[in-house]
């Protein structure tokens, strides 16, 4: 028994002297954040610094096996901050590791003055960022890769799903995340960054298991995340001699397993030697994480681009997509409440659009597009699948559900008004951003009420952003399915088809009546006269009269009515039908921000549309005769939707 302790301890020591000259410098995934630093040459004089640490940390650790394939390194005070981890995988040798990092280095300067990067191959990982990131997990982004050919063997399938569901239980609890196995015709490894925790360890190889889950038949299989790496193929990639024994971590609980070994161990010399090892690795380690954990801030780059699910992933997790599981309808498909493999709650749309190849490539770069979009006003894009029947797209779940249901439906009434100024700032926050701060103008095209979902806060979160460009394009917008909704849709955009981005100001300010009325646009039961709510509320603010526009189940003493009718006459002013005097939807933020009246600020009576397609108010919206008949047109688009 001692004997073979003694025989962990060399073999641990002996670790660092393997050679396999084969650095595994193929690389799996890159990206650079979209963000570039301010002070360019500060910015490569820090990360020139931070690389050389990273190097002359490896280089000095040889002696230590997990070290000597690990670093971070950091220079938070300076003009352009820089936080850098790079970890090879532990079957490499100290030489092969350090050649995979002179190619990461070269890999990663590819993304210019980019404020945050990331390169990823077989052998090694390296990433930085402008603030700390050392303790996340799984991010964002975290994606498998399938090797195209498949086994022949039929039990390959089996044995990779089984192992590699082994190593995610095993890894977390060996010290230095790392396991090298081989069973049964099939290698795989496990690691996780030596700055998380257990938890955090097991937490992303769960992920990794389930984005790699989905691999077999194919002979190699890759996942990839911020924490953790793992891969299985069907030849080996490292040698005989580097792999462990799973099956003293994988016995029941782990306190078992520790009493198990120290139990074994206490006794001998080499038992003692392996406790001081793993008690100052311990140490090294609980010192590394409270550094990690200092910062919760996400890095600039998350591992960007589209998380790809499988189809038969997402239908089992909808219970392939019943109408129990079903959230709603929306103008592009169903929408479905899903429970993933690894337990988080989804929202999946099944997209209602013809599957050409034309539309599948369209499809996949929007996606690529709308995953990049990060705002907390906005409805975060997980992935999506393309290669099944349907085109899917995998969303947050949001569980307040939509803000339709709390200004007209079920849940009327329960919102009071600091939350509903909340909801209109953070829409406006979030339409603003889609405009102008977003690298790519994304113009919505189809708000209102049930678009806007609701976070556990009650803030505003705009869905379904992106898509309307989806929609066949078409030179004629009269035979064009419309990406718009009835009471919603600016004038300009319903009868001619001309598009800006003031469109979706015009329906913004549509959604901000709703929110103060409590009236749905597009009911034309208002009394006293049938008209709809535009109308009305243009009718009240030109009498004076625009406070009785408010919601009666609104408490009174929560707002004042100079403020109240302020937000009314933003909302008035967002609908103008004349395109350039809607302001934009930055200028809306500011105007809601700031106090006191704005008495310069003079909306003019707004265009009216309504079921039957009559098109009332000033001559310079509609012109002429023509542009009546086109609405008849254009407004039959909608009926279907
Ligand atoms: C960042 O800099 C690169 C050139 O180094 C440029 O191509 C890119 O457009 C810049 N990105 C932004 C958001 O300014
Ligand atoms: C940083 O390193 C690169 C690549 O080694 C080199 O070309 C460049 O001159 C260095 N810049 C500074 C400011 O040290
Ligand atoms: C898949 O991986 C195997 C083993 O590494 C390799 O021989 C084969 O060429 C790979 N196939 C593809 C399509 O990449
Ligand atoms: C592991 O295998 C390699 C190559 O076969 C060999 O050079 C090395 O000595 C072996 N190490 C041990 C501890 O057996």
């Amino acid at each position: 028994m001692q004997r073979f302790y003694c025989f962990v301890v060399v073999v641990v020591l002996l670790w660092e002297s393997w050679v396999t000259a084969d650095p595994q410098t193929t690389l799996l995934n890159s990206g650079c954040s979209q963000y570039n630093v301010s002070d360019t040459s500060a910015f490569v004089a820090t990360l020139n610094e931070t690389l050389a640490d990273l190097r002359s940390s490896l280089s000095s650790k040889a002696a230590d096996s997990s070290a000597s394939r690990f670093a971070t390194a950091q220079r938070p005070r300076t003009t352009e901050p820089i936080y850098a981890l790079f970890q090879c995988r532990a079957y490499l040798s100290s030489t092969d590791c350090l050649a995979c990092l002179s190619v990461a280095e070269v890999g990663i300067r590819r993304c210019g003055n980019a404020n945050g990067a990331r390169v990823i191959y077989d052998g090694c990982i390296l990433r930085y960022e402008s603030s700390i990131f050392f303790d996340q997990t799984t991010v964002i982004g975290n994606t498998g890769i399938c090797n195209g050919s498949a086994a022949s063997n039929s039990g390959f399938s089996e044995a990779a799903k089984a192992l590699v569901r082994d190593l995610t239980i095993a890894t977390p609890r060996i010290s230095g995340f790392f396991a090298a196995v081989e069973r049964d015709g099939v290698f795989a490894v496990a690691q996780c960054v030596e700055t998380v925790n257990e938890e955090g360890c097991a937490q992303c190889l769960t992920v990794a298991d389930a984005n790699i889950g989905g691999c077999p038949p194919d002979t190699d299989g890759r996942a990839v995340d911020a924490g953790c790496f793992m891969r299985y193929s069907s030849k080996s990639f490292f040698l005989a001699n580097q792999t462990v024994d799973l099956s003293q971590f994988l016995s029941s609980g782990k306190s078992n397993k520790k009493v198990a070994i120290i139990g074994g161990v206490v006794g001998g010399i080499c038992g003692l030697l392996l406790l001081g090892i793993i008690a100052l690795l311990w140490i090294k380690r609980s010192r590394k994480r409270q550094g990690g954990r200092t910062g919760d801030l996400l890095g600039a780059t998350e591992l960007r681009g589209p998380l790809n699910f499988h189809y038969k992933d997402l239908k089992a997790a909808t219970n392939n997509f019943s109408e129990k599981n079903k959230l709603g309808e929306g103008g592009f498909g169903d929408v479905y409440k899903g429970t993933l493999k690894n337990g988080k709650t989804v929202a999946v749309k099944r997209l209602a659009i013809a599957q050409t190849s034309r539309a599948k490539a369209d499809f996949k770069s929007e996606v690529k597009l709308i995953s990049n979009v990060h705002h907390r006003n906005l409805v975060r894009l997980l992935g999506c699948s393309s290669k099944g029947q349907d085109l899917l797209l995998v969303y947050e779940y949001m569980a307040n559900s939509s803000l339709n249901k709390f200004i007209f439906g079920d849940r009327q009434g329960f919102l009071n008004w600091k939350q509903r100024f909340n909801i209109i700032v953070g829409m406006a926050r979030g339409l603003a951003y889609l405009h102008q701060e977003f690298h790519v103008c994304i113009i919505h095209r189809d708000i209102k009420s049930s678009n806007i979902l609701l976070d556990d806060d009650f803030q505003p979160r705009i869905a379904d952003f992106g898509l309307a460009r989806l929609l066949p394009e078409d030179k004629s917008h009269l035979s064009t399915k419309f990406a718009g909704t009835l009471g919603y849709t600016a004038p300009e955009y319903a009868i001619h088809g001309q598009l800006s981005e003031k469109v979706d100001t015009y329906s913004f300010g549509v959604v901000v009546l709703e929110i103060i009325s409590g009236r749905k646009s597009n009911d034309a039961k208002l009394e006293p006269i049938t008209q709809y709510l535009l109308e009305w509320a243009w009718k009240l603010y030109e009498s004076g009269d625009s406070i009785n526009l408010v919601d009666k189940s609104l408490d009174p003493r929560e707002y004042t009515p100079e403020e109240m009718k302020r937000i009314i006459k933003i909302a008035l002013l967002c609908t103008q039908s004349t395109v350039s005097a809607r302001p934009t939807m930055s200028e809306v933020v500011v105007l809601l921000l700031s106090e006191g009246d704005q008495d310069m600020l003079r909306p003019t009576r707004p265009t009216f549309i309504d079921a039957t397609s009559r098109v009332h108010g000033d001559a310079s919206a509609s012109t002429g005769s023509s542009s009546t008949s086109n609405a008849t047109v254009s407004a039959s688009q909608f009926s279907g939707r």
